[in-house]
């Protein structure tokens, strides 16, 4: 059965699904690497929220504010993502988020999850940075029970605010070391280049943390070499546009540098035309170790299963890439080499019991 995508009719189709597949893309096991808790921040629970709070949600109805996610670049999302999250205030508003991603994931075959949040967006308004980590690593800590799926926190810092608010921020996290792997770097990329953080990355890694960084989604492959020289990311987050240095690309592949891609959203944001021009099978035949993930899930039309299935459909992807990319995820995580095996395992049992 083929079934139209959802939140796209009105804005850009970007996918067709069909999960009767023989690799079902719900179960097969895989590992989430670039997800921003804020971004599955469905409307429904973004009006359940501003009621408990007492705020206005800025829309009529639920679906007048689905109908404003028709975006033309970055900028014009992170306009409206940042808008969303403004009810959350409470440690409750952030388990009740962080708790729903996680739920979907499951349900789509998530058994690990490397999860972005932005702390700057919720201290500039007065919450506790306490407040944020306390909600959202209670809602880890009950998943891993409940719903069997193991997660890391990452922090990003806004590349749009300066330097010296990443560095203060920086500080407040340092006390919580224990519960947040590594630090990021997100938003508006174009005219903030990886450059302008070098110092808070040495302070970060100085004090035990992983560095990843969003390079190569709307800026140009110099940010890709940056975020490696610079910040030492051990992650580039999207890097689409890095196939537009061959030398990068030769690099990127020498030293299996994960890239976590996101279909959805590069077409959601006009990085790429469409699904159909999706570079990720050119950089998977370039040898390229790159992963699939969701970015912003409620805000672009589906969840990581749903990426896999769109990019199956319009790539004309293997099973054997298909296998590759769920691997890939869990290569490229932080989880330590043991449990990586255990979970490449899975994948094998998984595929075997599907194709006998
Ligand atoms: N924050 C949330 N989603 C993002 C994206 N796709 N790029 C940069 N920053 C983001
Ligand atoms: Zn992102």
């Amino acid at each position: 059965m083929t079934i139209a995508c959802c939140a796209c009719e009105k804005a850009r189709t970007v996918h067709l699904y069909n999960f009767a597949r023989v690799i079902d893309l719900r179960q097969l096991p895989k590992a989430e690497l670039h997800v921003h808790v804020e971004g599955t921040f469905e409307p429904e629970l973004i009006f359940t929220i501003a009621e408990r709070n007492g705020i206005d949600p800025g829309y009529a109805s639920v679906d007048a504010l689905r109908a404003a996610y028709n975006f033309t670049d970055l900028q014009s999302f992170l306009n409206v993502y940042y808008a969303g999250m403004r009810v959350l205030r409470t440690e409750r508003d952030y388990y009740d988020l962080a708790t729903a991603y996680l739920e979907r994931a499951a349900a789509q075959g998530v058994r690990h999850a490397e999860i972005f949040f932005d702390p700057q967006a919720h201290t500039d308004r007065g919450v506790p940075f306490a407040t944020v980590v306390a909600g959202l690593t209670g809602a880890l800590e009950a998943a891993r029970e409940r719903l069997r799926i193991s997660a890391h926190l990452i922090l990003c810092f806004l590349r749009d605010l300066s330097a010296e608010s990443a560095m203060a921020t920086l500080e407040v996290a340092i006390p919580y070391r224990n519960r947040i792997i590594a630090i990021g770097l997100d938003s508006a990329e174009v005219g903030n280049p990886p450059s302008k953080f070098a110092t808070v990355f040495d302070r970060a890694r100085a004090e035990g943390f992983l560095t990843v960084a969003h390079a190569g989604e709307e800026g140009p492959p110099e940010y890709v070499w940056e975020a490696l020289d610079l910040l030492h990311a051990a992650r580039i987050d999207h890097g689409v546009r890095s196939l537009e240095d061959p030398q990068l690309v030769e690099r990127l592949r020498r030293q299996r540098i994960p890239l976590t891609v996101c279909p959805f959203s590069n077409v959601k944001l006009h990085v790429v035309a469409d699904l159909a021009h999706h570079p990720l099978k050119r950089m998977l035949d370039a040898g390229l170790l790159a992963t699939v993930n969701s970015d912003d899930p409620a805000y672009f039309g589906g969840y990581v299963a749903d990426n896999f299935a769109g990019v199956v459909a319009a790539l004309g992807l293997s099973d054997s890439d298909v296998i590759a990319l769920a691997k890939n995820s869990f290569e490229a995580s932080f989880v330590d080499d043991a449990k990586k095996r255990v979970h490449i395992n899975e994948i094998d049992h998984f595929t075997a019991a599907t194709s006998s």
